[in-house]
């Protein structure tokens, strides 16, 4: 392979949009930076995340370059949202001629971007590839199904997805098993998380309440499956306030369920002495109350993969999930929306019987090299 990038081949358009795009794609960059040859890109952010809480704290904490371009299409419906991105992001294709337009996750701006790329006949590249919750009501399910049906090449976390893919008709010759970059993330990471008790000073919170003997756990919740109904969003907070009981939680609350609590009228159902309310976290913040945590209840992707990779009890309050990986072999088990089954296996994990996993193949900081050396042979063979 030459040791500089070919002048005929353009530079490599990095999209992200919302929150767990950007750990995703720090890894990405820093070794597209140091590969031979080093590989030019360029950075959109589709402003979809916009706040300093859910983007450009996490900017920092991951030492993400400020974005060349930034859409700012902010919040909408899903139509204006996707429509928005797509609108924006067609003059950039025009202006830059990438060699291809590499997306990451499962957001409206993954799929928004991917569909201007593959119809102006760019070749679209998709990470984190062929999960499947098999939950269509999931926006994010649209948006995986869609993406990688159009993608041209498609890097995979485990190997299950290889077996969605195929049973959606995607050739096999698309797709390549490199791990998990949110989990170079971690790793590269772990050493400089901040302390929980240093994040509660923060926030102007005492941080004895962490109750150095017993613990704590963490409680994130998001999905508009879970916080958009007032009979859902109350039974959620009923039994976590009972589980506060026995162990503090600290809360990082997305704005949208923050707005949802105080629009249905449940601020009484936070026990302001057990349950801390905190804002949406930085990076650094989040990595450090999970791996300090003895338990993670939440509704988000990401952290099923985090607290398998830390050895961290997870329970996922959802019905499904398109990370199978993390129940079979990691520390995750699907509650679901169920009270009983949530403070039974609550109870079973601050009983010390929780299950210790393993790290998943691959799971083992380097999948961002190995996408770098692959997409530049990738690309070099085509133009050839
Ligand atoms: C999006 C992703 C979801 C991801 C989540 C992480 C889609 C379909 N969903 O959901 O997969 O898990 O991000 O957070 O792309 N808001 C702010 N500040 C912001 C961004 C949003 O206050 O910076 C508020 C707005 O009121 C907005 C609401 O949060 O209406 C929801 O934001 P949106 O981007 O539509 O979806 P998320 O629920 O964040």
């Amino acid at each position: 392979m030459p040791q500089l990038w070919p002048q005929t081949l353009g530079p490599v358009i990095c999209v992200v949009g919302a929150r767990p795009n950007f750990m995703k794609m720090a890894p990405i960059l820093r070794a597209f930076a140091a590969n031979t040859p080093a590989i030019p890109t360029l950075l959109v952010h589709t402003g979809q995340h916009y706040d300093r809480d859910m983007s450009d704290k996490l900017f920092e904490d991951l030492r993400l370059p400020r974005p060349d371009i930034n859409l700012e299409v902010g919040s909408g419906s899903h139509a204006v949202q996707t429509a928005e991105v797509m609108r924006r992001f067609e003059p950039v294709l025009d202006e830059h001629k990438p060699s291809c337009i590499l997306v990451v996750g499962d957001v409206n701006s993954t799929l928004a971007c991917t569909l201007v790329g593959v119809k102006k006949g760019i070749p679209v590249v998709h990470v984190e590839a062929g999960l499947r919750s098999y939950d269509r009501a999931m926006p994010e399910e649209i948006n995986r199904v869609l993406t990688d049906q159009v993608a041209d090449l498609l890097y995979t976390t485990e190997r299950s997805a290889a077996d969605n893919l195929a049973r959606e008709g995607i050739a096999g010759d698309r797709i390549r098993f490199v791990g998990n970059v949110m989990i170079d993330s971690l790793l590269s990471n772990r050493a400089v998380a901040r302390q929980p008790a240093d994040t509660l000073k923060a926030a102007g919170i005492d941080p004895v309440i962490l109750d150095t003997d017993h613990g704590y756990g963490v409680v994130t919740m998001h999905r508009p499956s879970n916080v958009d109904h007032p009979e859902v969003l109350q039974s959620l907070l009923g039994v976590l306030r009972e589980i506060s009981l026995s162990l503090p939680l600290v809360f990082a609350l997305h704005p949208r369920t923050k707005g949802n609590i105080e629009r249905f009228g449940l601020e009484s159902l936070i026990d302001r002495e057990r349950m801390i309310i905190l804002p949406p976290q930085g990076y650094l913040e989040m990595l450090g109350l999970m791996a300090g945590a003895r338990i993670v209840l939440t509704d988000s992707g990401g952290l099923q993969e985090e607290t398998t990779a830390l050895g961290i009890p997870c329970l996922t309050l959802r019905e499904n999930t398109e990370r199978p990986i993390t129940v079979e072999q990691g520390t995750n088990t699907m509650v679901g929306r169920d009270v009983e089954a949530i403070r039974h296996h609550a109870a079973e994990t601050l009983a010390g019987r929780s299950k210790s996993g393993r790290t998943p193949e691959l799971w083992d900081g380097h999948a961002a090299e190995r996408i770098a050396a692959d997409l530049a042979a990738w690309l070099m063979a085509r133009q050839s």
